[in-house]
C-alpha cells in the first residue's frame, strides 16, 4: 500500500507537483500517467525519500520510506534505469543490491531468472547493455529483496513488445499474489493494458484517478451530423448538455439509442453514433499534452525575447 496525501514539491516559484492525493492498493497495478514534465518522477522521487516534499506525505506500508528497516525488503523500487554503475557487470550490480538487502547470494540468479537475463548477459558490464537490458536489471534490482511494494518509473522504456508483454505478466502476477505495484508511463495505452487502477496527472495535479474501467467507460455517445446547428440545437433542447469535439460533432449524455429515435423523429441525418468509451480519457491525455506543447512555445518566447 503506497498512500499519498496533499504532496506538493515547489522549486523556487514553480511547483513541480502540486497536493496530489491517492492510494496504490495491493493486489492492484496502479499507472501513474502524465505527459513530460507533468511530475511523476518527482512525485515518486518523494515517495521513495530521494526528493523532500515541500508539504504534505507519503507513505509506504504505512511509514515514510526513510523509516521503514531495510527499505529494499519491502520497497523494490526502479527510478532511473540508465543511471546504473556502467563499469559494473549485471552480476556484480545486483550482487551489491543483495547484500545490502540482507539477501543471500543464491538471490542474484533467482533474480536474473526472473528477469530473462542469461548468465552470459549478466557477465557482461552494465555499460554495454542496451535500455531494455538495463530496465530488466533495473527491475531484478527491484525484485531482489523479494518487497511486498514496486515503485517503478517509466519501466516499459525501452523495452520491444515482446519484453513490454513479458513485463506486464510479471507485474500481473506480482500483484495477484498481493503486492503494490506502481508504474508511471506516458504512454496511455501502455498504462492501459497492464494497470488496473490509473491516476492521471497533468502539470503537477492530478486531473483524473479511478479504476481502469470507470475511467474508461465514459457515459457518452458521440454524434455527429452534416447539419451540426440543428444537431446540437436538437441536443440542448433535450437536456443532453451537448460537448462539441474539436474533431467534430458532439459528446451528449443520452443513450445513442435515445438520440437515435431524437433524430429519426426531426428527420436529421446522423453520419455517426457510438458510445464515448475510452475517448474521454484519450482526449482528457492528449488535452494535457497540447496545453503543455503550447505552454513551452510560450516559455521559449518569453525567454529569447
Ligand atoms: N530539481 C529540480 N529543479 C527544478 N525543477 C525541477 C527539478 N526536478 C524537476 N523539475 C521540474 O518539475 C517538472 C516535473 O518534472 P518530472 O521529472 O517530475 O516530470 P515527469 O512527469 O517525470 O516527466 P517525464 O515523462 O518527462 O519523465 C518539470 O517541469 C521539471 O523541469
Ligand atoms: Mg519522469
Amino acid at each position: 500500500m503506497i498512500q499519498i496525501e496533499q504532496l506538493t514539491k515547489r522549486y523556487g516559484a514553480f511547483t513541480a507537483v502540486d497536493e496530489i492525493t491517492f492510494t496504490a492498493r495491493p493486489g492492484r497495478v496502479t499507472g501513474f500517467l502524465g505527459p513530460n514534465g507533468a511530475g511523476k518522477s518527482t512525485a515518486m522521487r518523494m515517495m521513495v525519500g530521494l526528493t523532500t516534499p515541500t508539504s504534505g506525505t507519503a507513505t509506504v506500508l504505512g511509514r515514510p520510506y526513510r523509516a521503514l528497516p531495510t527499505p529494499s525488503r519491502h520497497v523494490g523500487v526502479m527510478l532511473d534505469a540508465t543511471a546504473q554503475h556502467a563499469g559494473r557487470t549485471g552480476r556484480e550490480t545486483l550482487l551489491l543490491a543483495a547484500i545490502m538487502a540482507g539477501m543471500s547470494r543464491g538471490q542474484v540468479d533467482h533474480a536474473l531468472e526472473r528477469v530473462g537475463l542469461t548468465a552470459r548477459e549478466a557477465d557482461r558490464r552494465v555499460g554495454n547493455y542496451s535500455l531494455g537490458m538495463r530496465q530488466r536489471l533495473g527491475l531484478a534490482g527491484a525484485l531482489i529483496g523479494n518487497p511486498q511494494v514496486l515503485v517503478l518509473d517509466e519501466p516499459a522504456n525501452g523495452l520491444d513488445p515482446a519484453g513490454i508483454r513479458w513485463m506486464r505478466g510479471l507485474l500481473r502476477d506480482f500483484a495477484a499474489d498481493g503486492g503494490t505495484v506502481l508504474l508511471s508511463s506516458h504512454l496511455l495505452h501502455e498504462v492501459e493494458q497492464i494497470a488496473q487502477d490509473l491516476v492521471m496527472i497533468g502539470r503537477g495535479r492530478i486531473v483524473a484517478h479511478g479504476t481502469k474501467e470507470e475511467l474508461l467507460s465514459g457515459t457518452g455517445t458521440v454524434v455527429d451530423s452534416p447539419d451540426r446547428g440543428r444537431l446540437g440545437t436538437l441536443l440542448d433542447a433535450a437536456g443532453w448538455k451537448p460537448q462539441a469535439r474539436p474533431e467534430g460533432g458532439f459528446v451528449a449524455e443520452a443513450s445513442a439509442e435515445d438520440i437515435a429515435r431524437q433524430a429519426l423523429s426531426e428527420q436529421l441525418l446522423i453520419t455517426e453514433l457510438r458510445t464515448a468509451g475510452g475517448g474521454g480519457l484519450e482526449e482528457m491525455f492528449l488535452q494535457l499534452t497540447a496545453d503543455d506543447a503550447r505552454e513551452g512555445v510560450t516559455g521559449h518566447e518569453r525567454s529569447a525575447a
